[in-house]
C-alpha cells in the first residue's frame, strides 16, 4: 500500500468509527464500551475528519465572556460537559480560561482529558442522560458541550441539568450536528425549556463547520434569573 492509499484507509477507518458512534441509542453501557475502545485513537481520528467543533465552541465562550461577564477570563468557572479527551479544554486554555472542570461518561476519555493538565477537576462515569446529582446548582458561569448532543449520545432534555448547574445570568453553549438537531427535535426541547423559564436562546450560528461530512449549529443559551419571567429577559 502506498502512502496515499494508507492515508485514505486511515480516513475511511476514522469515518467508520465516527459513524459507528452514532448508533449507540444513548445507552450508557454501550457508549462507555465504545469510547473505552476509541479513547486512544479518538484525537487522530477526529482530526483526520476535520473536526473543528471544539475551537468554535471555545471561541463562542470567549466572545460571551468578553461581551457579558465582567470578571477576568481566568476566574470564569467553566464546565466542559462530555469533555472527552479534552479537545475543548485545550482550546479554552489557549484563550485564557483557567478554571475549567470536565466530566464524561467514559472513564478512559476522562483520563485523557486529565492528562492534558488544562482542567481543574475531571470526573468520569457521569451520565448526562441522568441527573447530575453530584453537581450543585449554579456552580458555573459558562457550561459548554461539544460533540455530545449528537446522534446516539445525549438526549435534548439533558439541557435542563446543564442549565441547573449554570448560574443565573450565566451561559450554556452547545453544538448540535445538523442531522441530530432535526431527528432529535432539539428545537422543540429548546422551546419547552424557554417556556418554562429555564433557558433563553441568545445566539445561534447556523450551518457552521463541524466535520468534513456535516455541518453543525452552535447554540448560546442564557440562564435567566429565577425571579424574572421569560418575557422580561433580554439576551
Ligand atoms: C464525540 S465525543 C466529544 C468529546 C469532546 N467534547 C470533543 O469535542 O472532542 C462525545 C463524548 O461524549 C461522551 N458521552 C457520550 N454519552 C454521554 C453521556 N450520556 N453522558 C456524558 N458523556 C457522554 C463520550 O464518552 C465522549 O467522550
Amino acid at each position: 500500500m502506498n502512502t496515499v492509499d494508507q492515508q485514505t484507509a486511515l480516513e475511511q477507518a476514522a469515518r467508520k468509527r465516527i459513524k459507528d458512534s452514532h448508533a449507540l441509542d444513548s445507552d450508557a453501557d454501550r457508549l462507555s464500551d465504545f469510547y473505552r475502545g476509541w479513547a486512544s485513537s479518538y484525537d487522530s481520528d477526529v482530526s483526520r475528519d476535520g473536526y473543528c467543533g471544539p475551537m468554535i465552541v471555545a471561541e463562542l465562550a470567549g466572545a460571551v465572556q468578553t461581551a457579558y461577564l465582567s470578571r477576568q477570563r481566568a476566574a470564569i468557572a467553566v464546565l466542559d460537559a462530555g469533555c472527552g479527551t479534552g479537545l475543548v479544554g485545550v482550546e479554552l486554555e489557549r484563550l485564557g480560561f483557567r478554571s475549567i472542570d470536565g466530566f464524561d461518561l467514559s472513564v478512559e476519555m476522562a483520563e485523557r482529558a486529565r492528562q492534558t493538565r488544562v482542567y481543574r477537576n475531571v470526573r468520569g462515569d457521569v451520565d448526562l442522560n441522568g441527573s447530575l446529582s453530584d453537581h450543585s446548582s449554579a456552580s458555573y458561569d459558562i457550561t459548554v458541550s461539544c460533540g455530545v448532543f449528537t446522534l446516539g449520545h445525549v438526549r435534548p432534555d439533558a439541557l435542563r441539568e446543564l442549565a441547573r448547574v449554570t448560574r443565573p445570568n450565566g451561559f450554556v453553549i452547545v453544538s448540535t450536528r445538523k442531522s441530530y438537531a432535526e431527528t432529535a427535535s432539539f428545537e422543540d426541547e429548546v422551546r419547552s425549556l424557554q417556556n418554562a423559564g429555564i433557558l433563553i436562546p441568545a445566539q445561534r450560528l447556523n450551518d457552521g463547520r463541524y466535520v468534513a461530512e456535516e455541518d453543525a449549529h452552535y447554540w448560546v443559551f442564557k440562564v435567566p434569573k429565577k425571579d424574572s419571567s421569560p418575557a422580561d429577559e433580554r439576551p
